[in-house]
């Protein structure tokens, strides 16, 4: 989908990526808002026409009002001040970036009318992206888009889902790498190097065969999908 490029507002690559999954001419909801750059820069680009946004603190709702003020977006966007999307009517497109996996999952989880499967989720967890997917997962959910996003030399994945009503568990293989298994772009590699860096720490700090199994799965997709994965030591895993 391409975006307007004379839009007044630049967002990080990382929301950028978000921004790109957004179905046109979606209603849409940000949840934990801050400075509501995505949802006003998605209106300028006239591929959403209206926003709900929240956020739970008061420091970045004053940004977020600021910033639907400076591009005279009152009558499109909508504030909240909320715990996740509570008291929030139901959104074709919503966004949940920038937080933990654990409080994405929890806000997704306490918001009835996502169990449909004609809306989106978008969200981008900041740690605890395991526990995101099985979440998801086991709660009848499912992922059918991933995409790993490089910003400020950090990994990002950005995670698509949506409600199926068929619960199913995940191991961890599944839970840690996501759709980003199959993934070969360089993000792909730097995204799955952090997996498998965390893996090897596990492994070394407990002795638990589980994180070797996990780095061993992570080392053998690796050789089967060609290429390096990036590890933070600033040695590659080669194929
Ligand atoms: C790190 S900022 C992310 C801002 C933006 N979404 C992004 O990705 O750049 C996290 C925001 O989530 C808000 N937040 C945290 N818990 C929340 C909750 N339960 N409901 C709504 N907002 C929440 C915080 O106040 C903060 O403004």
């Amino acid at each position: 989908m391409s975006i307007s490029s004379n839009n007044p507002i630049r967002l990080s690559s990382r929301l950028m990526t978000a921004a790109g999954c957004v179905r046109p001419g979606s209603s849409i909801a940000d949840v934990g808002t801050d400075h509501a750059y995505l949802p006003a820069y998605l209106i300028l680009s006239g591929l959403s026409q209206s926003a709900a946004i929240t956020d739970i603190a008061d420091g970045p709702l004053a940004r977020a009002q600021e910033t639907v003020r400076k591009y005279n977006l009152q009558d499109r966007i909508k504030l909240y001040k909320t715990n996740g999307l509570e008291g929030v009517p139901p959104a074709d497109d919503v966004f949940i970036c920038g937080m933990g996996g654990e409080l994405i999952l929890d806000i997704i989880l306490q918001t009835p009318w996502l169990k449909d499967s004609g809306r989106q989720i978008i969200c981008q967890p900041m740690t605890r992206a395991y526990l995101l997917r099985r979440g998801l997962y086991s709660h009848g959910f499912e992922i059918y888009r991933e995409i790993p996003t490089l910003c400020d030399r950090s990994s990002y994945i950005i995670i698509c889902a949506r409600y199926c009503g068929n619960p199913r568990e995940v191991d961890d293989f599944a839970a840690y790498c996501g759709l980003a298994a199959n993934d070969s772009s360089a993000a792909a590699k730097a995204y799955l190097g952090s997996v498998l860096d965390h893996a090897r720490k596990k492994a070394n700090g407990t002795r638990q065969q589980k994180w070797y199994d996990l780095c061993e799965r992570i080392e053998k997709n690796t050789r089967r999908c060609g290429g390096t994965l990036f590890t933070k030591e600033g040695r590659g895993l080669n194929n």
